[in-house]
């Protein structure tokens, strides 16, 4: 293990792109007052998790396979797993967040590590069962002695290693910049270059450095002060990672100049929460400096390796929601100056019982650009129906149960009623203005279509100077804001009839009574003020509500509007979805950073770019409207021609690929690749959205999915798409629900082959195989000295399995 711990550039933004190409010109973003939102995102790697098929295991003296309960099923086999590997006072409790997926049968269990009574908060194992069988599982459980909680042992002194590695990191780092540079020249461009990398990951990284080794610089000497007292009481290494989080100078110091206030100031309460049927004691801390809601503390342990061993470390975990930021952080309680680990859950960018016929009410109009048409370049607003899904959204886009309607008070609340409204709220989404930018979002402005629900508002943007730019902008805040709300109503009936649904942890205010856990529609807001040029989502675990931030870009004149270019709309919404589905519906730390953070930006770009592709293939840019550049915000339009975009895993060695979104972008460029060949051999479905369901409730195959197969005991098989690309994102959604928590890329490129193998049998085992191989992604593909920002040395594999090799 070369380095232990350090920081990626994980800006969960839609546009990260930091240093990749020099000779690209930035435009206007370097002008403007570009959004630039801080963010923090590492941890430590795992070398020992793993996510592995499992071979046809007969299980003797169990109940026939289909009446075994597959909970029981993955509890038996991770008791096998374990055996003789952990200790008495280790054990496991199944997280209430498994489900059985309704649709392939597969019943994803969610498995918590617990030592000491404590969870282990990096100590996942997810079991995939079908038919009573365990056939895949992913594994980071911590495998040495349990420390004993008191335990004084390891701890304090500033990790020397750990900071020696950071050190040598930050070096190295500035060593390979200046190699490449210097090949680069000199000139405006480079010199923006080597301020973007600095501001991008060099003082991130000495950030982080001096906030977890500038030991004896503390103020007020914590290492003694508090180190006694932090196992007890949570809110110096609180005090200590706002002091880390919080973008404002200011606040830090203040908080430095007035620590022991600000620690009087914050008050507890305490809530019993349930992990599985564990108990844990949750502290709720209000009055902390810079954080917008009062934060949750509990006591956990994460996994840190020391030189070669991995010990688990005790730490504080904490829930922060900021103005920019909803960080979920490890802080030790030992050593409570030690940031352990940060996610940052915003991210810059057979179905369910079929209801009875549902909404009487008329149905509302939008003047929009249609599904299809990414921005507009590309066609023009038409008249567009509530086209809703009659599965996925059972009461339309306007409507929802009082009682689920926050606006609403106590007495109203207490109804079932469903509530029509006439503006952009209802079950799915809640769209609106905020051009204040600010955390308040209930009674911001919304569109409203009176009785006749015709959203039909004007958008004439007319050329402007730089003076009424934003004024003109606003002018269309009607039309922006029906926009966002259509695309994303859109995009939550899309994925939900590919299995994103309740269980599984959507984002709806009502459930139907479907499960999973309710009131978490998503808030969309319009021409977000606090900035340009970008856009974002933060997702908390199911229950909560995400967010999703669009903004104006300033690139070009009059400016453009974010809202109306749904490639990034998507974009963000997939944060959503990839982060809800990997690692269950309550875990939202599985894609902080990394391969895992970057996955989660490159399927919201494929997802993006096959919504908008048609049966004629063509090249596609991401973002390339709102930025007013041809090539879009990526290094490389997505294209299967190796000379426009030559993107392979090697790729990710190259500096500039240390963040990510460059990351993402060739995560996103392999699938593109892949699911080209998925289309070559099935063919290609105009639209995406499967067909609604007869009036017994049965989903016909139309021209959609292949003919319904039925099993030897004569149950429904999974309806299979039946053309490429709709089987694509198919492969891709179910994959996302196989993998395990903090999956690399072979973890996901194995998961989508073992999702085909679940739902096909395994027919397209060549194709896909031949796919990933074709941009090195092949079986052999190797990586050596992985880092948490995904860096490590790779090697490219261009073979395919002896299995492929004849055709
Ligand atoms: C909303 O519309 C539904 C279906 O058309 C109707 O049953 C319901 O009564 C309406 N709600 C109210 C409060 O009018
Ligand atoms: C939009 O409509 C105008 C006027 O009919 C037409 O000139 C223009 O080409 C259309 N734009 C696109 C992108 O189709
Ligand atoms: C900008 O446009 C406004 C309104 O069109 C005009 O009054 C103003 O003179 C323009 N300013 C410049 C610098 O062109
Ligand atoms: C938005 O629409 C409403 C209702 O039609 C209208 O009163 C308002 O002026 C519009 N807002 C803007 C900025 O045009
Ligand atoms: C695809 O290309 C054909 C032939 O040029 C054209 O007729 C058709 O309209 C195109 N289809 C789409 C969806 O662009
Ligand atoms: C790939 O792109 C290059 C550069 O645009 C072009 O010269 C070449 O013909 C393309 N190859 C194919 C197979 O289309
Ligand atoms: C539902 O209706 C369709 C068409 O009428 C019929 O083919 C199918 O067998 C029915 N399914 C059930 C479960 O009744």
């Amino acid at each position: 293990m070369r380095c232990i711990l350090a920081a990626s550039l994980a800006v969960a933004t839609l546009a990260g792109r930091v240093l990749a190409h020099p000779a690209v010109s930035y435009g206007a973003d370097d002008e403007g007052p570009v959004r630039r939102r801080k963010t923090l995102g590492f941890g430590p790697v795992h070398p020992h998790a793993v996510f592995r098929q499992v071979p046809q295991q007969p299980l003797p003296g169990f109940a026939p396979a289909p009446l075994r309960d597959p909970v029981e099923v993955a509890k038996h086999f991770v008791g096998g797993l374990l055996r003789d590997q952990l200790r008495a006072e280790s054990g496991f409790v199944v997280r209430k967040d498994s489900y059985t997926d309704k649709a392939t049968g597969v019943t994803h269990v969610y498995i918590r590590q617990v030592v000491n009574g404590i969870e282990v908060a990096d100590g996942d194992i997810n079991v995939n069962v079908k038919d009573g069988q365990v056939f895949s599982y992913g594994d980071s459980f911590y495998r040495g002695p349990a420390p004993s909680f008191y335990s004084s042992a390891v701890v304090p002194h500033p990790h020397a290693d750990y900071c020696t590695e950071l050190e040598y990191e930050l070096e190295s780092q500035q060593d390979r910049f200046e190699q490449w540079l210097g090949a680069a020249g000199q000139g405006e461009q480079v010199q923006l270059v080597r301020r973007r990398f600095n501001e991008a990951l060099h003082e991130p990284l000495k950030r982080i450095h001096s906030m977890n080794c500038a030991f004896v610089n503390l103020p007020y000497d914590l290492a003694h002060k508090s180190t006694a007292a932090a196992l007890e009481d949570p809110r110096h290494a609180l005090l200590q990672f706002m002091v880390a989080a919080t973008p404002e100078e200011g606040v830090v110091q203040d908080i430095l100049a007035k620590y022991d206030e600000y620690l009087e100031g914050m008050k507890s309460t305490f809530e019993a929460h349930l992990v599985g049927d564990m108990q844990t004691m949750v502290e709720v801390i209000d009055n902390v400096p810079d954080a917008v809601s009062p934060v949750k503390a509990k006591l956990a342990y994460v996994q840190v390796p020391h030189g070669d061993k991995t010990t688990l470390d005790l730490v504080w975990k904490f829930e922060v929601e900021m103005k920019d930021n909803w960080y979920e952080a490890a802080v030790s309680a030992k050593a409570p100056h030690r940031i352990v680990s940060v996610v940052d859950w915003a991210s810059d960018s057979p179905l369910a019982p079929v209801p009875k016929e549902p909404t009487e009410r008329k149905l509302a109009t939008y003047n929009v650009f249609a599904w299809g048409i990414n921005d507009p370049s590309v066609g023009n607003r038409s008249i567009q129906k509530e086209t809703y899904d009659v599965i996925a959204s059972p009461f339309g886009w306007h409507g929802l149960p009082y009682a689920n309607d926050p606006t609403e008070d106590d007495f109203k609340r207490a109804s079932k009623a469903v509530k029509n409204t006439t503006t952009t709220w209802g079950n799915n989404v809640f769209a609106h203005e905020d051009w204040e930018g600010r955390n308040a979002w209930m009674y911001n402005y919304r569109p409203d279509a009176g009785e006749s629900l015709n959203f039909d508002f004007p958008y004439e943007p007319k050329l402007t100077n730089t003076t009424d730019a934003l004024e003109e902008a606003q002018k269309y805040i009607n039309a922006t804001v029906t926009q966002l709300f259509y695309t994303s109503n859109m995009v939550h009936d899309l994925y939900y009839r590919y299995g994103f649904d309740e269980v599984s942890g959507n984002f709806q205010q009502h459930n139907f009574g479907r499960g999973g856990e309710e009131n978490d529609a998503v808030i969309a807001n319009a021409q977000d003020g606090s900035g340009y040029n970008n856009a974002n989502f933060m997702t908390p675990p199911d229950g909560q509500n995400g967010r999703c931030r669009m903004y104006l870009w300033n690139t070009a004149m009059p400016y453009r509007d974010g809202d109306l270019e749904a490639g990034i709309v998507i974009h963000e919404l997939s944060h959503g979805l990839s982060t809800r589905l990997t690692g269950g519906p309550a875990n939202s730390g599985c894609l902080g950073w990394g391969e895992s953070g970057g996955m989660g930006e490159g399927w919201g770009d494929f997802l993006a770019t096959t919504i908008r592709s048609n049966k004629n293939y063509s090249d596609y840019a991401m973002g390339a409207w709102a930025a007013n550049r041809p090539n879009g915000i990526r290094n490389y339009v997505y294209s299967l021609n190796e000379t426009i975009n030559p993107s392979t895993y090697k790729t990710l060695d190259k500096p500039g690929y240390w963040g990510v979104h460059a990351i993402g972008e060739v995560w996103a460029e392999i699938l593109w690749v892949v699911s080209q060949r998925l289309i070559a051999k099935h063919g290609y479905v105009d639209s995406l959205f499967p067909p609604a369901p007869l009036d017994n409730g049965t989903i016909p195959s139309g021209d959609f999915y292949r003919p319904q197969e039925y099993t030897a005991a004569g149950e429904k098989k999974p309806l299979v798409p039946k053309h490429g690309n709709s089987l694509m994102v198919q492969l891709v959604l179910n994959g996302m629900k196989l993998q395990q928590c903090r999956p690399s890329f072979f973890d996901a490129r194995d998961a989508i082959i073992q999702a085909d193998q679940v739902l096909t049998g395994g027919e397209n085992y060549c194709e896909l195989w031949k796919g990933f191989s074709s941009r090195g992604l092949g079986p052999d593909a190797r990586v050596e000295g992985r880092t948490p920002w995904g860096g490590g040395i790779r090697t490219d594999d261009y073979a395919v399995p002896k299995a492929c090799l004849e055709d």
